[in-house]
């Protein structure tokens, strides 16, 4: 743990100004700094610094804060990180809390591999440009392939000399020790106690991580040399775990991040060829088949991906790997294939910058039609292979996890091929629901409880998320299956539709479909016409259909099944109707609640980082209120909120 003092001196000395100029050109304006937005694309500065308050507000994104969360948005750097990071650049000691003697050597354990990856990258570099046989043959390997000095200097290309002692008795002769040359793997020990360098006569490539250390390194072949592999990569260490680094996402960020989109390719040699090209926002998940954790960091910088893969089969085949793996981590995915025999290294230098450049625009697809396409091709006229790429594609649907990104998706699909939305939801659906059931039974077979009460009348749209807006958007759903199921039973002295209606008079409903339904029903009951699920599914869109459809549907399942089932009485959902249309008002209003609360919250943080006081103190009494009302509701349902 770093101490509060330390902390303390690192505010006291630092300049935001300072700190941010050694990212962005900022230029003085009256009493303050302004710039063009790292975070977005933009032509006119609309990125603000305010020294005298230490603050930042970048207008065009919305982001703000101090140094520390400048570092962290901008770098990816984690709070600490940035306490480092800003600790070195004003030489402030870093104090830290006693670590424990285990900690304490683990941590100069990691310092000595990175010092030591440093110097073999240097070294490497330094025997391309300057030793004879690097010049001669890795240098000149380089070249061949059309790299050219700055892209050698960027990302720090190398070479090893072909022997098997080069390396280790440099490194040894400048006090490194045999231990930690076997640990960083630049060595390899045999059996017999001997060893010898890992990497001989190939080039390397440094792999870095997002702050810049050289944490591994890729080594390619030469020649045809036949019987070896063509990379030969750095073993995993305690500063290198594969899975969790992409090659280039180093150089990349900051593009990565002003572009909003993050370009994906196969290998070493197409992240540097896109460079070359103009394209910087590129990395790739070299070594290894793309990762979650490889998505989570990419994640941090942009929610869009476009992958980038050879139009051959294997291309194809990672490329629908890929596809699925990035949608399960909540990203968007658009997909460029290349003709069959190219890949991004060799089209970007047959086609030169500018039209490579169009190319990427131009052919990009989004994963829909992506897949549409490829399966179109191959199905032909065949309507059983069509409806199996079909299948496929809204499997692909299935795996996002935001239930509102899924049916804008299905809704793209209906259009794109011309296919009824319904039919679409209730493979979606099928899905879902075996998806489920896998999950449950894996979950009996990994743990001996009992599985979690269920909530009868739950379908598959059922949150699967917990935050605020999807908790609100049950509700809404549950108000309108009590409408269409129950509207004109009686409860004790009103309607049901009376009561909801009354009750719910200044709600506007957050979820579209639902919207346009609550809207509809309440408009009949104004006009004193009773509307029922018969209007809706001849008037409405497909999605209210199937929305209406999937409500009406669930009207008697509960009861009557549960009773033959089990034998047992359970009251018909008519029997216990005033309580559910009560707890529905009180939910959904609690939910709403909320859901304010939340944005509020974001409020809060965001005036307190323009150090805006009178707003922050508005915002608060808000908060005040809605924590109120929060609390009355709560206790209405005889909920006990935790937190
Ligand atoms: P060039 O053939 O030089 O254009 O390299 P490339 O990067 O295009 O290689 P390729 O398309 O054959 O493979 C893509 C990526 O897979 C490479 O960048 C490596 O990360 C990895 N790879 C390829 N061959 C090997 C191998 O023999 N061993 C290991 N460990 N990785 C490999
Ligand atoms: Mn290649």
């Amino acid at each position: 743990m770093i101490l509060r003092e330390t902390i303390d001196e690192v505010k006291n000395r630092l300049d935001i100004v300072d700190v941010i100029s050694d990212f962005i050109t900022l230029k003085k304006s009256g009493q303050n700094y302004k710039g063009l937005s790292p975070f977005t694309n933009e032509k006119t500065p609309s990125f603000f610094v305010v020294p005298g308050k230490g603050i930042f507000k970048d207008f065009s994104s919305g982001k703000g804060g101090d140094s520390f969360t400048f570092l962290m948005e901008h770098e990816g750097m984690s709070y600490v990180e940035a306490i480092r990071f800003l600790a070195k650049k004003y030489g402030v000691e870093i104090k830290e809390t006693e670590a424990t003697e285990h900690e304490s050597a683990q941590q100069s354990e990691r310092e000595g591999l990175y010092i030591l990856m440093n110097y073999a990258e240097e070294y490497y570099h330094n025997n391309l440009l300057t030793h004879e046989e690097g010049q001669s043959i890795g240098l000149s390997y380089f070249r061949e392939r059309g790299f050219n000095d700055k892209t050698i200097e960027k990302f720090e290309l190398g070479y090893a000399l072909n022997g098997w002692e080069n390396f280790s008795k440099e490194a040894l002769s400048k006090g490194y020790s045999q231990d930690l040359l076997e640990k960083t793997g630049l060595v390899v020990k045999k059996e017999d106690g001997s060893s010898y360098d890992r990497f001989r006569g190939r080039v390397i490539f440094p792999i870095h991580n997002i702050s810049g250390k050289v944490i591994a390194f890729g080594a390619r072949m030469l020649g045809k040399e036949k019987n070896q592999p063509k990379y030969i990569n750095s073993p995993e260490t305690e500063i290198y775990h594969k899975s969790n680094v992409l090659y280039g996402l180093f150089q990349a960020k900051n593009a990565i991040r002003q572009n909003d989109n993050c370009y994906l390719v196969e290998g070493y040699t197409d992240v540097i060829s896109l460079h070359q090209a103009g394209v910087d926002n590129v990395v790739s998940s070299s070594g290894t088949a793309l990762t979650d954790e490889q998505i989570k960091l990419i994640r941090r910088f942009s929610e869009n991906v476009t992958v980038l893969f050879d139009g051959d089969a294997a291309g194809i085949k990672a490329a629908l790997r890929g596809i699925d793996l990035i949608l399960k981590g909540g990203l968007n995915v658009r997909v460029v294939l290349f003709p069959d025999g190219e890949d991004p290294d060799s089209y970007s230098r047959k086609l030169g910058t500018t039209d490579f450049q169009n190319f990427l625009k131009s052919n990009r697809k989004d994963f829909i039609s992506f897949k549409a396409d490829l399966f179109a091709a191959e199905a032909g006229g065949d309507p059983i292979r069509k409806a199996e790429s079909i299948r496929e594609i809204v499997t692909s649907i299935a795996i996002i996890p935001d239930p509102v990104k899924r049916s804008v998706y299905i809704q793209e699909t209906s259009n794109l091929l011309k296919i009824g939305e319904a039919v679409l939801l209730t493979e979606l659906n099928k899905i879902l629901i075996n998806e489920r059931k896998k999950s449950e039974k894996e979950r009996l077979r990994n743990t001996d409880e009992p599985p979690p009460p269920s909530d009868p009348i739950a379908d598959v749209s059922e949150p699967t998320k917990t935050d605020a807006s999807s908790m609100v958007q049950y509700q809404e759903k549950e108000t309108i299956r009590l409408l269409l199921n129950y509207a004109d039973e009686a409860l004790e002295d009103q309607k049901v539709s009376d009561f909801l209606f009354h009750e719910l008079e200044d709600v506007v409903f957050v979820n579209p479909v639902f919207s346009e339904i609550f809207e509809g029903l309440k408009e009949g009951w104004e006009k004193n016409e009773s509307r029922s699920s018969h209007y809706f599914i001849h008037e409405g869109s497909e999605a209210i259909k199937s929305v209406v459809t999937d409500l009406v549907a669930q009207r008697y399942d509960l009861s009557e099944h549960w009773g033959d089932k089990y034998h047992i009485h359970i009251p018909r959902e008519g029997e216990l109707l005033n309580e559910m249309a009560y707890t529905n008002v009180l939910r959904l209003k609690l939910r709403i609640i909320q859901k304010m609360l939340e944005e509020n919250k974001q409020k809060i943080r965001e005036a307190e980082g323009m150090g805006n006081e009178s707003e922050v103190d508005s915002i608060l009494q808000t908060q005040i209120g809605l924590d109120q009302a929060k609390k009355e509701l709560s206790e209405l349902l005889g909920i006990v909120i935790a937190r």
